[in-house]
């Protein structure tokens, strides 16, 4: 079964990015795919901080991330860039971590003003952690997502932005274990 991990980097599960994180999950599922959330800030703290890649917690995370057919990567932008949070965990994947995933990531700000943060800040990241299919981002205005209670509700335009990529993004995940398939019966 096709397995993609989602890994938000926001300081709280009551952050309106998780409407994003709960509404790409329920569409990979529709897709019969196989999730997993990766809530950085729930990570144990101390280990992230000082990079302890020996703590069995994080280990664990990891192998979720290396064991994935694709990653999706969920940001608040904060002065200007990603989450310092996300980084924290970005930086211990090992260096290729993401080589032959497919990754797409969305960013959630307080305006479009900071639309290119995604692109000159995380995309450079998630490149030098060794994709080479790496879809165009999406950014979502905290406007876009309204929390009531529990819920959230994710509005029409962001919805259709997103399901554009996550089509794209099913799309070439299916190619890729066509592929692989290929490769197993020619071997
Ligand atoms: C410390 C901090 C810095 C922020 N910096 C930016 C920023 O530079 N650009 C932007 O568009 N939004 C910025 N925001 C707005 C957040 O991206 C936005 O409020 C948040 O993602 C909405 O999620 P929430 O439901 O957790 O409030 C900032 C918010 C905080 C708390």
């Amino acid at each position: 079964m096709t397995k993609v991990t989602l890994i938000a980097g926001a300081n709280s599960l009551t952050s309106r990015l998780n409407g994003l994180v709960e509404y790409t999950q329920q569409i990979l599922i529709d897709h019969q795919i196989q999730t997993q959330v990766i809530q950085v800030h729930m990570l144990p703290a101390e280990s992230l901080l000082t990079a302890d890649i020996s703590d069995l917690r994080l280990q664990a995370v990891t192998q979720q991330v290396l064991s994935s057919d694709g990653v999706l990567v969920f940001t608040p932008i904060y002065k200007g860039s990603f989450s310092g949070i996300l980084k924290t965990y970005l930086d211990l994947l090992p260096q290729k971590a993401l080589s032959d995933k497919v990754v797409y990531a969305l960013g959630f700000g307080g305006s479009k003003h900071h639309l290119l943060a995604l692109q000159y800040a995380l995309e450079p990241v998630l490149k030098e952690l060794g994709t080479e299919d790496l879809l165009q981002s999406t950014f979502v205005t905290q406007d876009q997502v309204i929390k009531n209670d529990r819920n959230f509700t994710v509005d029409e335009d962001a919805k259709k932005r997103i399901n554009h990529q996550l089509d794209q993004f099913t799309r070439r995940l299916a190619h890729e274990q066509k592929e692989i398939k290929l490769w197993e019966k020619i071997v």
